[in-house]
């Protein structure tokens, strides 16, 4: 379904695509939702104040309801998509998790693309909002595919380590991929949610997220979804702690995948620091506490150079500078 976008298209072409996807994914939810009917999420109690600011909620769900709820997410930002200005690289990518996000939730298998219909020009999507109305939206709707990447990633991974665990080793490699697809995912849809002009979000949604509007500042390490994530690439890694050199020559094929999974977790935070600086420039972030680095940049950085130190040994490419100069401090 999804795989009908091509993000080099022309302009047109773009929106055309990016059309019809949306049209297919609501045709897909109006099919699922025929089955059982979506769950009313705004009935549920949100397990901490980013979860109700952000409009997402926890529950046991049937996989229908699962499948249902991941299109509806997708549905959306889909829809968003259609206007909101996104590089081509980004687009790629956050459709590559979303299609993921589809095969995994359904089960259905990868098709091609013959079966879809040429592109039929429709009504402008988010035709009658206002602007400021479709930049706050955009806020919650990118945010809220990072959780459904999140969580995908994470189920991906904790598959991956279980596979390993029972010694199935190709099992655990088509998982690292999947696993993959969705963290490179992850800054595509950060930058999805970001697409709304610095100013705005400065004037407009920074402070929504800050006392006295909800009652703690909110910060992206309250997300449940991704302490999920995080919590499997540990478990992951406990599975498989060897350095690259050695699990190279061993498994090759598992050291490769091992490393592009970790590779994509290291670009994640790289580009949330750039990301952070394009919107809040060198201010303290919202929900830093006092003994932190001096700003929400620097703070970003710090996770990127722990993380990048953590993971040198295990890719082929580590940044052993940074893991040096990290050690180093440790020591010191
Ligand atoms: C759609 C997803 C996300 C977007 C668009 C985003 C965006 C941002 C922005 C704009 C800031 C600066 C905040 C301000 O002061 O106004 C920031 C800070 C930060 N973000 Fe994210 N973020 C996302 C997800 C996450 C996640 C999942 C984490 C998990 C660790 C995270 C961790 C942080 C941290 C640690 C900071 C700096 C200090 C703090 O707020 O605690 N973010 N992010």
């Amino acid at each position: 379904m999804l795989a009908g976008v091509s993000t080099h298209a022309r302009p047109r072409e773009r929106a055309l695509a990016l059309r019809q996807a949306t049209a297919a994914a609501g045709r897909l939810a109006a099919a699922l939702s025929d089955q059982a009917p979506a769950v009313a999420g705004e009935g549920l109690p949100a397990q901490s104040v980013s979860q109700s600011f952000f409009r997402v909620r926890e529950e046991e769900l049937s996989d229908q309801q699962a499948a249902l709820h991941g299109v509806l997410v997708i549905h959306r930002a889909l829809e968003d998509l259609c206007d909101a200005p996104l590089s081509g690289g980004d687009l790629a990518l956050e459709m590559a998790g979303m299609r993921q996000a589809v095969l995994d939730l359904t089960g259905a298998t990868a098709g091609t693309d013959r079966d879809l219909d040429p592109p039929v020009a429709g009504p402008e999507p988010g035709a009658g909002a206002s602007l400021e109305e479709v930049w706050s939206a955009r806020w919650l709707i990118g945010h809220q595919v990072h959780v459904l990447f999140n969580v995908c990633a994470a189920v991906a991974v904790a598959d991956a380590a279980g596979h390993l665990r029972n010694g199935d080793s190709d099992a655990a490699l088509l998982k690292l991929a999947d696993a993959t697809v969705y963290v490179r995912g992850f800054p595509a849809a950060m930058t999805h949610a970001s697409t709304i002009p610095a100013d705005y979000y400065m004037a407009a949604i920074r402070h929504t997220m800050a006392p006295p509007s909800v009652d703690i500042p909110l910060s992206g390490r309250q997300h449940r979804g991704y302490k999920l994530f995080r919590a499997a690439m540990r478990d992951l890694l406990s599975v498989v702690p060897d350095t690259y050199e050695r699990l190279a020559a061993r498994a090759p094929e598992l050291a490769e995948a091992r490393g592009d999974l970790l590779e994509a977790d290291i670009v994640d935070g790289e580009r949330h620091v750039t990301l952070a600086y394009s919107l809040v420039h060198l201010d303290r972030s919202i929900a830093q506490r006092p003994e932190g680095p001096d700003n929400a940049v620097a703070e970003l950085r710090l996770m990127r150079h722990r993380r990048a130190a953590q993971y040198a040994p295990l890719i082929r490419f580590g940044d052993h500078y940074v893991a040096d100069a990290v050690a180093g401090l440790r020591h010191a």
